[in-house]
């Protein structure tokens, strides 16, 4: 009986079922209708404000006394405050104590969880897993929705390629493709199929868009790119949060085709609504439309409403603009009714789907936050998804280290950091929640083991007295684990570096304890890519953990004492140093391609292309063998995909999970094309000895692109199939695109 391996076909574009999008029944939007009738216009004004409690603002707050502005229904949205009480408390000053009594929306920046927190985002992209990336987000809705709030700014779906820029933390890395399955995954996990539940809360695409090239990776800094670039590599995981239903968009600070975005009629009506059919609302970033002034483009905040409103805008955050000046610029025919109407509807719509005029009272419900908050089931379920987002880097078999018999020095800034595991945008976590490395090692390590455990320095500065104390911790151990990268604020929102490398004296650190003749495990905590080159010279394992959340100690531990085998794979690419930036994947070919012997080619003098680590990269416990790629067929064709498979082998002595990648080039285009396009992905386990055949089908969906007279479609020619662990580790396969017509129009 020839031994069956396991056919696995993964479709090329992954297909997600089509979301069920939300929509009103025709008495709900009768409801919402009449009620807009009988709204003043300041009432109506109201709606389009959304001001912040004043109890944890993400930024400079304008206004101090929000309660006196519900009591007037002159705000129909409140951020930042949180927690069922509070909330009830604040939804009944709007329900019972103003004129109509319509209920408040309330929103909150829960990103990577509420209080149970799990990795960053940049980490939990890193685990490839869609199904763990979709439970994290339904854990941060359960916990949230019943802690009073309907409305999380989150998924933030930036695609960044400078890891100098710190807000690359909160997103899912470099690629679209990547970018795009992560963004319906999370869309999915927040809101669920019933935005009703309360255990969902609605999402927000952010921030709209191309906010990730800001340039020089600087925060808040201009963005300028060719429209083609925006629609490739920027615009598709918005785009696949709207196809999954995603019922908010939030604008950008940046300008974009020298437009600031909450002024762009371009993205927010031609693009968001005309070409795309988004029947969601758009809230603007915190003041980015006072900051039009500023960006240069308006005189006053009266003109900068104007442009806001006339763009797309729908919800004024915390700018009060269009509180101040709507009424007058209505008043001078600036702005129409139906503009405003229009921005009411949308909004008064989501609150009819969030069950709010039913029962405004809902989401605020002490008991049922009692039973949810940190809950055991969320806190396994963030160790698991903890587990899945950390990325061996290197390994020459130090890991995984045994429980007994073994003294280990742990030595580090963050070895025993409970903040700095929380990472950016930790919503209502609590620092004294979140597990240590140092804790989980006492309580997991066998009685026989000895744990030392020194600081040796700081994350910053150059205070160098604790390496004695490292030093000797070292010298008595069978091997040292350094828990060294960056403090959680060094990323996140305003938050950017012109250096990639180790902060501070830390690198010094790891060469001095390896001197001592100690074997060297580094654990990163860190919110971007760094440029480690010496790290990777020095250490004998190092093990990649962004911020890990509120289990990050035990996720760790379960790692490096070999409970879990290591599977993430990196969503963007570590560079060699800062110079290379902007370096990913996938770049074009230019008219003279690096080539090592000759000068005039695409090169640097004092370092190589290549990264340190490259996209989709990870290793873990065992190892993995794929055999020779094959194609159903020679061509392909509209109506004839082609099945592109490979056999892949698990040849250690431990069950792993392997992400099967398939990447794709248009090897000749109307406009040049990128030397490699992940076009899908698939994670198989495999026991040890196990094979499993992976089969890709490519369509002509997948290899469409915006030509040279901008017209999106394929064209006809040759394209080279790729299959391998990541990006750089390839076997190909050449396929023709024959076509009897051009797909020309
Ligand atoms: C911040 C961020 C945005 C966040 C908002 C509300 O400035 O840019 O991502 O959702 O304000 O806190």
């Amino acid at each position: 009986m020839r031994f069956l391996c396991t056919i696995i076909l993964v479709l090329g574009v992954w297909y997600t079922p089509q979301a069920q999008l939300p929509e009103l029944t025709d008495e709900q939007a009768k409801q919402i209708e009449e009620l807009l009738d009988d709204m003043t216009t300041e009432e109506k004004i109201g709606q389009l404000t959304l001001f912040t409690s004043d109890w944890d603002v993400t930024g400079p707050t304008l206004r101090g006394n929000y309660k006196e502005d519900i009591l007037a229904g002159k705000v129909g949205a409140i951020f930042n405050a949180h927690t069922a009480d509070y909330n009830r408390e604040l939804q009944r000053m709007s329900v019972e104590e103003t004129r109509l009594g319509i209920p408040l929306l309330f929103g909150y920046d829960v990103i990577h969880g509420y209080k149970t927190i799990f990795p960053i985002s940049l980490g939990e992209s890193a685990s490839w897993d869609l199904e763990a990336i979709e439970e994290s987000a339904q854990v941060a809705a359960a916990e949230a929705a019943a802690a009073g709030l309907h409305w999380t700014f989150a998924p933030m779906v930036d695609i960044s390629r400078d890891p100098r820029w710190g807000r690359i933390s909160e997103g899912a890395g470099e690629d679209p493709y990547l970018g795009s399955r992560i963004a319906e995954a999370r869309v999915r996990g927040f809101q669920g199929d019933d935005l009703a539940a309360t255990n969902t809360l609605i999402a927000c695409a952010k921030h709209f868009a191309a906010y990730g090239a800001a340039q020089a990776g600087r925060d808040y800094h201009t963005v300028d790119m060719s429209e083609r670039v925006l629609r490739h590599d920027f615009l598709p995981p918005f785009k696949a949060a709207l196809d999954a239903g995603v019922q908010s968009f939030m604008t950008a600070f940046n300008e974009l085709f020298g437009v600031p975005a909450s002024g762009s009629h371009y993205l927010l009506t031609e693009i968001l609504r005309d070409e795309w059919g988004f029947n969601g609302f758009v809230v603007t970033d915190y003041t980015s439309i006072n900051e039009m002034i500023p960006h240069g483009v308006v005189a006053d905040e009266k003109e900068a409403g104007e442009l806001a409103l006339t763009a797309g805008v729908d919800m004024d955050m915390q700018g009060a603009v269009f509180y101040n000046h709507l009424r007058q610029s209505l008043k001078e025919g600036k702005v129409t009714e139906a503009q405003i109407d229009q921005a009411v509807m949308r909004i008064l719509r989501v609150k009819m789907l969030l069950g709010l005029f039913d029962d405004p009272y809902r989401y605020s419900d002490v008991q049922r936050q009692e039973e949810t908050i940190l809950a055991e089931a969320h806190l396994e379920k963030a160790r698991e998804v903890a587990r899945k987002s950390m990325v061996l880097l290197k390994n020459n078999g130090v890991l995984p280290l045994s429980k007994s018999g073994q003294k280990i020095a742990l030595i580090g800034p963050l070895a025993d950091s409970q903040a700095d595991l929380l990472g950016s945008w930790h919503a209502a976590g609590s620092a004294e929640d979140a597990i240590t490395l140092k804790t989980a090692l006492e309580d997991m390590l066998a009685p026989s083991s000895t744990l030392l455990h020194a600081r040796g320095c700081e994350v910053e500065g150059e205070d160098r007295s604790g390496f004695p104390e490292a030093l000797a911790a070292a010298r008595q151990a069978d091997v040292a684990v350094l828990a060294v990268g960056e403090n959680w604020w060094m990323s996140g929102e305003a938050a950017s570096r012109s250096e990639l490398d180790l902060p501070g004296v830390q690198l010094e650190l790891i060469k001095a304890i390896k001197e001592t003749g100690t074997p060297v495990v580094v654990v990163l905590m860190n919110g971007r890519p760094l440029a480690i080159p010496e790290v990777d010279e020095t250490a004998d394992a190092i093990l990649e953990t962004w911020f890990a959340g509120t289990m990050g100690g035990p996720a760790i531990a379960d790692i490096i004492l070999g409970d879990a085998n290591p599977s993430g794979r990196l969503p963007v690419t570590f560079p060699r140093n800062v110079g290379q930036v902007p370096l990913y994947y996938s770049m074009k070919n230019t008219g003279r391609p690096m080539e090592p012997n000759n000068k005039y080619t695409t090169k640097y003098l004092d370092v190589p292309n290549t990264p340190l680590y490259p996209f989709g990269y990870g290793l873990g416990y065992t190892t993995f063998e794929y055999g020779e790629p094959s194609a159903s067929a020679e061509t392909f064709s509209e109506k004839n995909p082609v099945e592109f498979s490979v056999k892949v082998r698990n040849t250690g002595d431990r069950a792993g999970r392997e992400t099967v990648q398939f990447y794709v080039r248009d090897l000749v285009g109307s406009v040049t094309r990128p030397v490699l396009q992940l076009k899908g992905f698939r994670q198989i386990d495999l026991e040890p000895g196990e094979t499993k055949t992976v089969t890709f089908t490519l369509t002509t969906d997948d290899v469409a692109f915006y030509r040279r007279d901008m017209s999106y479609g394929w064209e006809p020619g040759d394209f080279e199939l790729f299959v391998g662990p990541n990006a750089q580790d390839l076997q190909s396969v050449r396929v023709e695109l024959t076509s009897n017509k051009k797909s020309n129009p």
